[in-house]
């Protein structure tokens, strides 16, 4: 039997602002949305800031060593509060303008003359709390008022690639510490990312590496496609590394099934999880306009083989390798959203049938919003 090719969504659904709008508002600010690395704010008073949606946003650790997330505003007069990306505070946010000030738990603690001013709720006044979530080792946030279940959305999509949950737990992804950090400024927009990840046709073509290292995935068919489905490395290949050399110590905790195996795991809307026998890949997408994402991975290994010094490099090489074959694919795409070829969209081949399902799932999420295919 031949299967039918499938149209995808039309051009403008990379291009045009208005999209763009729609789904910040009605993904980014509605979702679960993983926003740092929880060593990020390892200390009470440690900061980081990240863009979610049209939001900035300001993630904290409290005094009781519980993560914090507030909209990065001055309550006063709207000014931005944190203007530096990350840092630590002893024991106040200081606006820059007039000089408010609030405790790590958002409230307003102090500001010239407030004692002149009796009418000011500190609580009321502090600032905007947003909803906060510890898993994986990753600060998740949501900002919209009744955060939907994180359960199902976020351990659910797990759950459901995997087949339990059970399955990324023995990877300890919490107790791992980071090993490398890079961070990608993409000219594409960010479904173009997640597309290019569900769907391994392009293996073959632009991944020597990883095929070399997952040879199956010379046939076209993501790990993803199946559920509980690892892809095996190659018979020569001793560990998930850009020469197929040995990795590093392994998680011990990990199923023999699990090992010598490669999963992958999409969490809408802008998680991938990557996990082989010896360290986790976990990229985290910042949409920042309709055709620019940012892209932060973190490699995650073994505290310590991080400790101990060893020689990262040839495991972080291989991703890192695969990310910019990646992300160079997807500006090449870019430009072409916005030609007239691509106006009614393009074609999905049978392999990459599953990207339907995230079309649907983009267009269901717009709802009204957006008119047209
Ligand atoms: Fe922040 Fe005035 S705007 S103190
Ligand atoms: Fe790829």
């Amino acid at each position: 039997m031949t299967a039918s090719l499938q149209p995808t969504l039309a051009g403008r659904y990379y291009t045009d602002p208005a999209i763009f709008a729609a789904e910040q508002e009605q993904i980014f600010e509605k979702m679960w949305f993983c926003a740092a690395r929880g060593s990020d704010v390892a200390a009470p008073g440690d900061f980081r800031t990240v863009t979610v949606g049209r939001e900035s946003v300001l993630i904290t650790r409290g005094r009781d060593g519980g993560a914090r997330a507030f909209l990065n505003v001055c309550r006063h007069r709207g000014a931005l509060l944190c203007a530096e990306e990350s840092g630590s505070v002893k024991r106040t946010f200081r606006c820059t303008y007039h000089a408010w000030a609030y405790d790590t738990d958002g409230t307003l603690v102090a500001a010239p003359n407030l004692v002149k001013m009796p009418d000011v709720d500190r609580v009321e006044r502090g600032l905007r709390r947003v909803h906060v979530r510890e898993w994986l080792g990753y600060v998740w946030v949501c900002l919209a008022d009744e955060a939907p279940s994180f359960e199902a959305d976020v351990m659910g999509a797990c759950v459901e690639r995997l087949g339990d949950l059970a399955s990324i737990d023995r990877y300890q992804l919490d107790s791992l510490r980071l090993g490398r950090r890079i961070r990608y400024d993409v000219k594409a927009n960010w479904k173009l990312i997640i597309e290019n990840f569900m769907e391994c046709y392009h293996c073959s073509t632009i991944h020597p590496e990883l095929v070399h290292v997952l040879p199956e995935f010379a046939g076209g068919y993501a790990a993803q496609y199946y559920v509980g489905h690892g892809a095996e490395f190659g018979p020569d290949v001793a560990g998930f590394t850009v020469d197929g050399s040995a990795g590093q110590a392994a998680i011990d905790t990990i199923t023999p099934e699990q090992d010598r195996r490669y999963y992958a795991i999409t969490i809408r809307p802008q998680v991938f999880v990557n996990l082989v026998p010896d360290h986790a890949i976990m990229h985290r997408m910042y949409p920042m306009a309709a055709d620019r994402t940012i892209v932060e991975c973190d490699w995650l290994f073994r505290p310590d083989v991080v400790e101990s010094g060893a020689d990262l490099d040839p495991s972080v090489e291989l991703f890192d390798r695969v990310n910019r074959q990646d992300f160079d694919a997807c500006e090449r795409c870019q430009p072409g959203m916005s030609s007239r070829a691509y106006a009614e969209g393009g074609v999905l081949v049978p392999s990459e049938h599953h990207i339907a399902t995230f079309h649907d799932w983009v267009r269901d999420r717009l709802g009204g919003t957006v008119l047209g295919k």
